[in-house]
Parts: C-alpha cells; sequence; structure tokens
C-alpha cells in the first residue's frame, strides 16, 4: 500500500484527513467512527487511545496500516489504562514497530525527549500550552506547579527572552551562567545571548574552547552539529556578572 503523506497547511493532507484514512481502509466506512481522534502522534510514536469494548487484537491491523502508510512512525502502542496517580500515568499495550517507548516530541519549536510510559505527555494540550505562552508578560515570574516535563514553561521560557534577563538578574558579581538551548537556530542561541550583552553592560562572555566547536556567530560560545558531532544540535555560552 502507497505510504500517505500530511502537511500542516493542508496542501497534501491534512493529519486528521489521513488518519481518517488510514482507519478507514482498516475497518471501512461502517465502524471507522470508533476510531476517529483516538490516535496521537508523539514524536515518532502513535498511541491509540483504546474504546472500552474494542480487544487489542482488533488494534492489530491499524496499527499495522498506520506503521505502513507513515513512514517517521516506528512504534504503535495502546492505552490500557485511564491516566491515572500522582504522576498521571497511562498503562500501554505495544501493538506494532519498534517496542520502545521513549521518543522526542516536538511542540512549538521545542524539543521534549519523553518516555510516554513515565512522564505524561500529551499533544491534546498543544493549543493550550502556547495559548497560556502568549498570556505571560515581559519580566513575570511564572510558578509551574505540577509542570510533568515542563511544556508550559519551556514554551514560555522560548518565546520570551526576559526570563534568561532574569536568570542573569540573580547573579552575584563574579557569578556565573550556562545558557544552553538545544537548538540550531542563531535566534534561540546566539541572538539571545548578543540581546543580553546589548541590554546589561555588566555581563560578559567567558570564552569557552570545548567541547564541539566555537559558534561560527559569537566568538567564544560553542556549538555542537548533528552532521558534524553525532549529537542533537545545541548551542552553549557561559556568562559572567562582571565584579
Ligand atoms: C496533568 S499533568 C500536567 C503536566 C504538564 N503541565 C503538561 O501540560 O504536560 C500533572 C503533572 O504533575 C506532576 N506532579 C505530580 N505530583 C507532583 C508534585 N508533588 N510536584 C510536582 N509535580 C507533580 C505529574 O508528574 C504530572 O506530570
Amino acid at each position: 500500500m502507497t505510504p500517505l503523506h500530511f502537511a500542516s497547511t493542508g496542501d497534501i493532507m491534512t493529519k486528521g484527513k489521513l488518519m481518517k484514512e488510514i482507519i478507514r481502509r482498516v475497518y471501512g466506512p461502517e465502524r471507522d467512527r470508533m476510531f476517529w481522534h483516538r490516535i496521537d502522534i508523539i514524536g515518532d510514536i502513535a498511541v491509540i487511545r483504546k474504546p472500552f469494548d474494542v480487544d487489542y487484537s482488533e488494534l492489530q491491523p491499524l496499527a499495522e496500516e498506520i506503521l505502513r502508510s507513515i513512514p517517521y512512525i516506528k512504534s504503535v502502542w495502546a492505552t490500557a489504562s485511564p491516566v491515572d496517580g500522582d504522576y498521571r500515568l497511562r498503562e500501554f499495550v505495544h501493538l506494532a514497530g519498534e517496542k520502545r517507548s521513549e521518543t522526542i516530541y516536538k511542540e512549538h519549536g521545542c524539543r521534549f525527549k519523553v518516555d510516554i510510559r513515565r512522564v505524561y505527555i500529551t499533544p491534546r494540550l498543544s493549543f493550550e500550552h502556547e495559548r497560556i505562552a502568549k498570556t505571560v508578560n515581559e519580566g513575570e515570574v511564572v510558578i509551574n506547579m505540577y509542570a510533568g516535563v515542563g511544556p508550559f514553561s519551556i514554551i514560555m521560557a522560548k518565546k520570551k527572552k526576559r526570563m534568561l534577563a532574569q536568570a542573569v538578574e540573580l547573579l552575584r558579581p563574579g557569578g556565573r551562567l550556562l545558557y544552553t538551548t538545544c537548538s540550531v537556530l542563531p535566534e534561540e542561541g546566539e541572538e539571545v545571548v548578543e540581546w543580553i550583552l546589548q541590554q546589561r553592560r555588566d555581563i560578559e562572555i567567558v570564552p569557552l574552547h570545548g567541547p564541539y566547536e566555537e559558534s561560527p556567530i559569537l566568538p567564544g560560545t560553542m556549538r555542537a552539529w548533528p552532521h558534524k558531532h553525532e549529537t542533537t544540535g545545541f548551542f552553549y555560552a557561559l556568562l559572567e556578572k562582571r565584579l
């Protein structure tokens, strides 16, 4: 069967339409509604929220069709319990593909390394994470209780350079702060440091010489590149408050 492709803009096929098409292929038009809105994609893992009156064996063909149709999905699991306990976890049953529950989940340009069996994570809150981040004003201090893997905080922080400004504020003279982002984008790395240096004459870069290599944009700061260093792309810079 031909793999299908989707695009967020809908110019090829939206994710929702693609899922409907996959479900319809497996169960036919009579039963497909039972499974709509029941598939979540978290990184390269698909999770099927099992209807209570459906057996796991009935989910197997759907899991296999997802793997066939969406090549970047490597593993398919079914939920085996409601969200429960202090840590809001679920039990899962492995259905198809790699028996792996760890993945990199991306949301609003942030990357979260998660194990779906060990932390609460849901793409269904994606809109809410961004909505709340937009309500945060410059200079506000946010306490995120029950943060989990921190999607609210991290998405806020990405949107607010001011958070770094506040962290710098906490340094005593001579104190140092290591600013690091898992991103290849200058606007999340070098440009944030350049911005803070413009704001604060009392902050300076402590030049670093490794590991990995110097940033081609901002001397004294460091970069790791996926194509060179067999790691994710990231940036780090050591900042010091002058005595
Ligand atoms: C409903 S989840 C929300 C997670 C996160 N805010 C999100 O949007 O993905 C609640 C989170 O609170 C965490 N949690 C439970 N008890 C906690 C405690 N005593 N202190 C901090 N976090 C806790 C759980 O691990 C869980 O990840």
